[in-house]
Protein backbone atom coordinates (compact mmCIF):
# COMPACT_ATOMS: atom_id res chain seq x y z
CA UNK A 1 0.00 0.00 0.00
CA UNK A 2 0.98 3.37 -0.92
CA UNK A 3 2.13 5.40 2.33
CA UNK A 4 -0.16 7.47 4.11
CA UNK A 5 -0.33 11.00 5.45
CA UNK A 6 -2.37 12.79 7.55
CA UNK A 7 -3.35 16.56 7.15
CA UNK A 8 -5.43 18.49 9.99
CA UNK A 9 -7.18 21.63 8.37
CA UNK A 10 -7.29 24.20 11.46
CA UNK A 11 -10.73 25.46 11.94
CA UNK A 12 -9.05 28.82 11.80
CA UNK A 13 -8.21 28.44 8.43
CA UNK A 14 -11.13 28.17 6.66
CA UNK A 15 -13.20 29.72 9.15
CA UNK A 16 -13.28 33.60 10.69
CA UNK A 17 -13.01 31.73 14.42
CA UNK A 18 -12.48 35.01 15.92
CA UNK A 19 -15.66 36.71 15.14
CA UNK A 20 -17.57 33.10 15.20
CA UNK A 21 -19.13 34.31 11.81
CA UNK A 22 -20.39 31.00 10.17
CA UNK A 23 -19.14 31.77 6.99
CA UNK A 24 -16.50 29.68 5.22
CA UNK A 25 -13.17 31.05 3.78
CA UNK A 26 -13.88 30.05 0.37
CA UNK A 27 -10.88 30.69 -1.75
CA UNK A 28 -8.65 29.76 1.16
CA UNK A 29 -10.49 26.07 1.31
CA UNK A 30 -10.20 26.16 -2.80
CA UNK A 31 -6.84 26.44 -3.15
CA UNK A 32 -6.02 24.11 -0.08
CA UNK A 33 -7.97 21.36 -1.60
CA UNK A 34 -5.62 22.34 -4.93
CA UNK A 35 -2.61 22.21 -3.30
CA UNK A 36 -3.83 18.90 -1.15
CA UNK A 37 -4.95 17.33 -4.65
CA UNK A 38 -1.17 17.44 -5.97
CA UNK A 39 -0.29 14.14 -4.04
CA UNK A 40 0.30 10.88 -4.74
CA UNK A 41 0.34 9.37 -1.62
CA UNK A 42 -2.91 7.88 0.63
CA UNK A 43 -4.34 10.91 2.10
CA UNK A 44 -6.70 11.59 4.89
CA UNK A 45 -8.36 14.36 6.13
CA UNK A 46 -9.29 15.87 9.40
CA UNK A 47 -10.78 19.42 9.81
CA UNK A 48 -11.92 21.62 12.90
CA UNK A 49 -14.66 23.48 13.83
CA UNK A 50 -13.33 26.86 13.74
CA UNK A 51 -16.44 29.50 14.11
CA UNK A 52 -18.62 26.57 13.13
CA UNK A 53 -17.96 23.95 16.16
CA UNK A 54 -16.16 26.33 18.93
CA UNK A 55 -18.87 29.37 19.19
CA UNK A 56 -21.72 27.11 19.79
CA UNK A 57 -19.62 24.93 21.62
CA UNK A 58 -18.47 27.32 24.10
CA UNK A 59 -21.85 29.25 24.08
CA UNK A 60 -23.80 26.13 25.09
CA UNK A 61 -20.90 24.71 27.23
CA UNK A 62 -21.32 21.71 25.48
CA UNK A 63 -17.42 20.53 26.08
CA UNK A 64 -18.73 20.38 30.14
CA UNK A 65 -20.90 17.77 29.01
CA UNK A 66 -24.66 17.33 29.83
CA UNK A 67 -24.85 18.19 33.55
CA UNK A 68 -23.96 22.25 32.41
CA UNK A 69 -25.38 21.78 28.91
CA UNK A 70 -27.90 19.82 27.02
CA UNK A 71 -28.76 17.14 24.59
CA UNK A 72 -30.12 19.49 22.10
CA UNK A 73 -27.11 21.90 22.51
CA UNK A 74 -25.00 18.97 21.30
CA UNK A 75 -27.28 18.25 18.38
CA UNK A 76 -26.81 22.01 17.34
CA UNK A 77 -23.49 21.80 17.26
CA UNK A 78 -23.35 18.47 15.46
CA UNK A 79 -25.56 20.04 12.89
CA UNK A 80 -23.10 22.98 12.46
CA UNK A 81 -19.96 20.31 12.21
CA UNK A 82 -21.90 18.00 9.35
CA UNK A 83 -22.95 21.67 7.63
CA UNK A 84 -19.40 22.32 7.85
CA UNK A 85 -18.16 19.40 6.90
CA UNK A 86 -20.56 19.07 3.79
CA UNK A 87 -19.34 22.14 2.50
CA UNK A 88 -15.85 21.04 2.53
CA UNK A 89 -17.09 17.62 0.89
CA UNK A 90 -19.02 19.48 -1.85
CA UNK A 91 -15.93 21.26 -2.98
CA UNK A 92 -13.72 18.46 -3.03
CA UNK A 93 -16.08 16.71 -5.63
CA UNK A 94 -16.54 19.63 -7.53
CA UNK A 95 -12.17 19.91 -7.71
CA UNK A 96 -12.36 15.97 -8.59
CA UNK A 97 -11.19 14.67 -5.54
CA UNK A 98 -13.15 11.20 -3.53
CA UNK A 99 -13.43 12.02 0.07
CA UNK A 100 -15.40 9.87 2.06
CA UNK A 101 -16.73 11.35 5.13
CA UNK A 102 -16.64 9.83 8.81
CA UNK A 103 -18.40 11.75 11.13
CA UNK A 104 -16.86 11.02 14.66
CA UNK A 105 -20.43 11.42 16.55
CA UNK A 106 -21.60 8.11 14.51
CA UNK A 107 -18.84 5.82 14.47
CA UNK A 108 -16.64 6.43 17.90
CA UNK A 109 -17.13 7.41 21.73
CA UNK A 110 -15.76 7.76 24.97
CA UNK A 111 -11.92 8.35 24.54
CA UNK A 112 -12.44 8.50 20.70
CA UNK A 113 -10.13 5.77 20.36
CA UNK A 114 -10.43 3.66 16.69
CA UNK A 115 -10.84 -0.14 17.23
CA UNK A 116 -10.56 -2.76 14.82
CA UNK A 117 -14.24 -1.90 13.18
CA UNK A 118 -12.84 2.02 12.40
CA UNK A 119 -9.70 0.77 11.34
CA UNK A 120 -10.96 -1.95 9.17
CA UNK A 121 -13.45 0.86 7.57
CA UNK A 122 -10.12 3.25 6.68
CA UNK A 123 -8.25 0.64 5.19
CA UNK A 124 -11.35 -0.17 3.13
CA UNK A 125 -12.16 3.82 2.13
CA UNK A 126 -8.31 3.87 1.38
CA UNK A 127 -7.87 0.81 -1.26
CA UNK A 128 -10.77 1.77 -2.67
CA UNK A 129 -9.04 5.21 -3.67
CA UNK A 130 -11.56 7.39 -1.33
CA UNK A 131 -9.88 10.16 0.78
CA UNK A 132 -11.19 9.66 4.17
CA UNK A 133 -12.31 13.03 5.82
CA UNK A 134 -13.19 13.58 9.68
CA UNK A 135 -13.38 16.50 11.93
CA UNK A 136 -13.71 17.73 15.46
CA UNK A 137 -16.82 16.79 16.74
CA UNK A 138 -19.37 16.09 19.26
CA UNK A 139 -19.24 12.49 20.61
CA UNK A 140 -21.37 10.54 22.69
CA UNK A 141 -19.38 9.65 26.43
CA UNK A 142 -20.50 7.16 29.41
CA UNK A 143 -19.60 9.41 32.36
CA UNK A 144 -20.38 12.61 31.04
CA UNK A 145 -23.27 12.14 28.14
CA UNK A 146 -21.36 13.72 25.59
CA UNK A 147 -17.62 15.50 24.78
CA UNK A 148 -15.84 17.29 22.27
CA UNK A 149 -13.79 15.21 20.69
CA UNK A 150 -10.99 17.27 19.21
CA UNK A 151 -9.16 16.88 15.45
CA UNK A 152 -5.80 17.51 16.54
CA UNK A 153 -6.53 14.27 18.71
CA UNK A 154 -8.39 12.01 15.94
CA UNK A 155 -4.81 13.16 13.67
CA UNK A 156 -3.22 12.01 15.76
CA UNK A 157 -5.02 9.00 16.70
CA UNK A 158 -5.23 8.04 12.86
CA UNK A 159 -1.60 8.89 12.34
CA UNK A 160 -0.65 6.56 14.66
CA UNK A 161 -3.37 3.56 13.70
CA UNK A 162 -2.75 4.16 10.07
CA UNK A 163 1.06 4.10 10.87
CA UNK A 164 1.30 7.42 8.49
CA UNK A 165 4.70 8.56 7.18
CA UNK A 166 3.37 11.74 7.98
CA UNK A 167 0.98 13.84 9.77
CA UNK A 168 0.82 17.77 9.12
CA UNK A 169 -1.10 19.94 11.56
CA UNK A 170 -2.23 23.35 8.78
CA UNK A 171 -2.90 26.14 11.01
CA UNK A 172 -2.89 30.16 10.27
CA UNK A 173 0.62 30.63 12.09
CA UNK A 174 4.00 29.66 11.29
CA UNK A 175 4.61 27.53 14.28
CA UNK A 176 5.37 27.64 17.86
CA UNK A 177 6.38 30.57 19.74
CA UNK A 178 8.73 30.15 22.41
CA UNK A 179 6.92 33.31 23.93
CA UNK A 180 4.35 36.39 23.45
CA UNK A 181 7.51 39.35 22.39
CA UNK A 182 9.85 36.28 20.29
CA UNK A 183 7.82 36.49 17.03
CA UNK A 184 10.38 33.76 15.33
CA UNK A 185 9.07 30.32 15.95
CA UNK A 186 10.83 27.38 17.36
CA UNK A 187 12.10 25.11 14.45
CA UNK A 188 11.67 22.01 16.46
CA UNK A 189 9.40 21.09 19.88
CA UNK A 190 10.40 18.44 22.21
CA UNK A 191 8.66 16.87 25.33
CA UNK A 192 10.49 18.96 27.08
CA UNK A 193 10.61 22.38 25.40
CA UNK A 194 8.88 25.42 27.01
CA UNK A 195 6.58 26.68 24.88
CA UNK A 196 4.05 30.17 24.57
CA UNK A 197 0.95 29.36 24.88
CA UNK A 198 -3.04 30.51 25.67
CA UNK A 199 -6.17 29.00 25.57
CA UNK A 200 -9.07 30.42 24.64
CA UNK A 201 -11.16 27.90 22.44
CA UNK A 202 -12.86 24.28 23.97
CA UNK A 203 -10.36 22.20 22.92
CA UNK A 204 -7.13 23.58 24.16
CA UNK A 205 -4.75 25.29 21.78
CA UNK A 206 -0.95 25.07 20.53
CA UNK A 207 -0.62 23.33 23.98
CA UNK A 208 -3.28 20.47 22.95
CA UNK A 209 -1.67 20.31 19.34
CA UNK A 210 1.43 19.93 20.62
CA UNK A 211 0.89 17.28 23.13
CA UNK A 212 -0.77 15.02 20.03
CA UNK A 213 2.04 15.82 17.89
CA UNK A 214 4.19 14.31 20.41
CA UNK A 215 2.17 11.31 20.67
CA UNK A 216 2.39 10.73 16.53
CA UNK A 217 6.41 11.63 16.88
CA UNK A 218 6.71 9.10 19.60
CA UNK A 219 4.95 6.42 17.40
CA UNK A 220 7.71 7.40 14.50
CA UNK A 221 5.86 9.52 12.53
CA UNK A 222 7.20 12.73 10.95
CA UNK A 223 4.70 15.32 12.43
CA UNK A 224 4.90 18.98 11.82
CA UNK A 225 3.03 22.35 12.18
CA UNK A 226 3.12 24.73 9.13
CA UNK A 227 1.17 27.69 8.39
CA UNK A 228 -1.71 26.32 5.82
CA UNK A 229 -2.45 29.83 4.99
CA UNK A 230 0.57 30.65 3.04
CA UNK A 231 0.12 29.53 -0.25
CA UNK A 232 2.32 26.39 -1.23
CA UNK A 233 2.83 25.55 1.99
CA UNK A 234 0.46 22.31 2.15
CA UNK A 235 1.84 21.25 -0.90
CA UNK A 236 5.50 21.06 0.21
CA UNK A 237 4.81 19.87 3.64
CA UNK A 238 2.70 16.57 2.73
CA UNK A 239 5.50 15.74 0.19
CA UNK A 240 8.05 16.00 2.37
CA UNK A 241 9.85 19.49 0.85
CA UNK A 242 11.59 21.69 3.83
CA UNK A 243 9.46 24.87 4.41
CA UNK A 244 9.31 27.45 7.78
CA UNK A 245 7.55 25.49 10.52
CA UNK A 246 7.73 23.65 13.42
CA UNK A 247 8.73 19.58 13.59
CA UNK A 248 7.37 17.97 16.53
CA UNK A 249 10.30 15.23 17.75
CA UNK A 250 9.91 12.78 20.91
CA UNK A 251 13.69 13.26 21.78
C1 LIG B 1 -13.40 21.42 17.38
O1 LIG B 1 -12.44 20.73 16.66
C2 LIG B 1 -14.73 20.77 17.20
C3 LIG B 1 -15.82 21.41 17.96
C4 LIG B 1 -15.71 22.45 18.73
C5 LIG B 1 -17.14 20.79 17.79
P1 LIG B 1 -10.95 21.30 16.61
O2 LIG B 1 -10.47 21.62 17.97
O3 LIG B 1 -10.15 20.32 15.83
O4 LIG B 1 -11.16 22.63 15.77
P2 LIG B 1 -10.18 23.85 15.43
O5 LIG B 1 -9.20 23.37 14.42
O6 LIG B 1 -9.49 24.26 16.72
O7 LIG B 1 -11.09 24.90 14.91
Amino acid sequence: MKPTVIVKIGGSVITDKNTGSLKVNTSELRRIIDELSSTELNLVLVHGGGSFGHTLAKKYLVHKGKQYSSTHAASKVMVSMMHLNSIIMDTMVEKGLSPLSLPPHAILSDQGRFRAYQKKLLNLALNQGFIPVTFGDVILDQKTGFKILSGDFLAAELAIILQAKRLVFGTNVDGVFPNLDDNRILREVNRSTKFFSVTTDVTGGIQYKVKQGLRAARAGIETLIINASKPGNMKAAISGQKILCTKIVWE
